[in-house]
């Protein structure tokens, strides 16, 4: 397979870059700078990007990768930092910014010389996003200058006889006018890419490869529910069917009819599905608890309980299987970040259940592709684009103590929410929508009567990694009609708020 590799310097935007050769239908991994070169050559990659990253080039301790790499005949396109480094390595010189003009941050007007391959095609002029405070004072021997600003006049070089580009500024984010363009022309005029990587073709190549790693082997998988483990499960289906089992472990705490639904899409494989339903297990054990993080440590325990259980009913098994997927793999830890939330997710799983091996089949994919990989397996569109769901489920949007009581009445809240968003269209804007029961009551009057109900506030965010959101600006309208809806049709709640905080200094969920 045809692969691009892109080396990480520690820049924010590396997932981006990999995401737009992908989107490209082209294939690369992300490898830290200093993989052994051994590693990175067997690839066999036919073109390599340097990404950007928070260091300065000349100073003694600054990541750089070994000098062999300008040897392999390879072209690479260097970003931002990327770029310095390529220059710096060739014999340029790099210095940080003497006066303030020559440091370049956010939009910039750029000019581009089209005669450059990798401006092929594109408008001479654009803005381009850029972020750097270091200056190329020296561009090395054999480049050419081939885009400029006003503040400076190397914003990117190019070598067109060895394959070899740098720019200054950040092709891989929407801010860049044609970014997109760049990154093709790199791959298609520069490295001849024939952009062959395609969800169908990754399902057929994925079961030939796992059909030959399991062989007759025993496959074992924990199903959630959400996107990643039940692509990994049509996957595992089609390969080895009769040889899995799904464990499927409802803990009472999900959306309205999910469990069913879970179900129902694995109906049309032959494979062994376990459903246990565990709601008053954990119930019991969450009774009286009003601590979140408690809930999620209760919830992730029991899970693992139950897990285990099922799993020595299968016996000893040969693989377990996981539904990791690409950012897991290449995201680094947060190192000494503030614990907000353990973010338990109930995936986790003993490592002392009996198993040789792991198999991860979504392990190079990123969660859009999970999602078309999905549909090429018929799993139905409310399971591939379906929002993402915590772990610990409903137990932590019933603020305060949980019961058998609240879930229903939040199961059906949400539930008439969500079918409102679609309805409105507005669940393709929101990345992530739902109701909160909280443990407030209020004053309210229906018919002639006095009530003392439940608030349920209504939270809806837009965000395209989940560290920071927005609140969703939904119409009025539909704020209006959910509203009407759920305090006619939900007992127990008589009063409707809406969430308009961002995150932060609020988080997503409310525990
Ligand atoms: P917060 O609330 O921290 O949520 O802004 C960010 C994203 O993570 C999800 N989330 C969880 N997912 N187990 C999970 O698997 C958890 O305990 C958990 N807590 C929050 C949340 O739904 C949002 O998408």
């Amino acid at each position: 397979m045809e692969t691009i590799l892109i080396l990480d310097f520690g820049g924010q935007y590396n997932q981006l870059i990999a995401r737009r050769v992908r989107e490209c239908n082209v294939f690369c991994e992300v490898k830290p700078y200093n993989t052994p070169l051994e590693e990175l050559r067997a690839m066999e990659p036919i073109g390599i990007i340097f990404t950007g990253g928070p260091n300065s080039v000349y100073l003694d301790d600054s990541p750089r990768v070994d000098p062999d790499i300008f040897t392999w005949g390879v072209p690479i396109l260097g970003i931002c930092y990327g770029c310095q480094h390529l220059a710096y390595s060739l014999g340029g010189e790099v210095t940080p910014a003497q006066d303030d003009s020559a440091r370049e941050y956010g939009k910039t007007v750029t000019r581009y010389d089209t005669g450059c391959r990798l401006f092929k095609g594109l408008p001479e002029e654009g803005v381009s996003w850029m972020s750097h405070g270091d200056y190329m004072a020296k561009v090395p021997e054999g480049f050419a200058l081939t885009a400029r600003s006003d503040a400076c006049p190397n914003v990117a070089i190019a070598d067109e006889a060895r394959g070899f580009y740098g720019v200054q500024f950040h092709p891989e984010v929407n801010h860049t006018e044609h970014g997109v363009d760049m990154i093709r022309n790199f791959l298609f005029e520069v490295c001849h890419a024939r952009g062959e990587w395609t969800m169908g073709d990754y399902k057929n190549t994925a079961i030939t490869r796992l059909r030959e790693k399991i062989g007759s082997g025993k496959v074992l998988l924990a199903l959630s529910g959400g996107v990643d483990s039940s692509v990994a499960a049509a996957l595992l289906a089609e390969a080895v069917g009769p040889q899995l089992t799904c464990v499927f472990v409802d803990h009472g705490l999900m959306r309205l009819n999910e469990g069913d639904e879970v179900e129902e899409a694995f109906a049309k494989w032959d494979l062994n599905f376990v459903r246990v339903d565990a709601g008053d297990r954990f119930l019991l054990k969450l009774a009286g608890v009003d601590d979140p993080e408690r809930k999620r440590k209760i919830i992730g325990e029991e899970f693992i309980r139950v897990f285990e259980e099922e799993a020595k009913k299968v016996g000893a098994v040969d693989f377990l299987a996981q539904g990791t997927i690409y950012p897991d793999v290449i995201e680094s830890g947060a190192g000494d970040a503030a614990v907000i939330k353990s973010h338990h997710n109930v995936g986790g799983l003993p490592d002392y259940v009996d198993f040789k091996e792991i198999v991860e089949p979504l392990r190079m994919l990123f969660k859009d592709e999970v999602r078309q990989l999905g549909r090429e397996l018929g799993l139905p569109e409310y399971l591939v684009s379906r929002q993402p769901f915590p772990g610990p489920g409903l137990a932590i949007r019933i603020i305060g103590d949980i019961t058998r009581e609240k879930a229903d009445t939040l199961r059906l809240a949400d539930a008439i929410f969500r079918e409102e968003m679609a309805r409105a269209g507005e669940d393709r804007n929101a990345n992530q929508y739902f109701a909160v029961l909280t443990n407030t009551r209020s004053v309210g009057v229906m018919g002639d009567g006095r009530t003392y109900d439940y608030t349920l506030a209504l939270r809806a965010v837009t965000t395209s990694d989940f560290m920071t959101a927005d609140w969703a600006r939904l119409p009025y309208e539909l704020l209006d009609k959910v509203s009407t809806r759920i305090v006619n049709e939900v007992k127990g709640i008589n009063r409707i708020v809406y969430d308009i905080t961002s995150k932060p200094p609020a988080t997503i969920e409310w525990e």
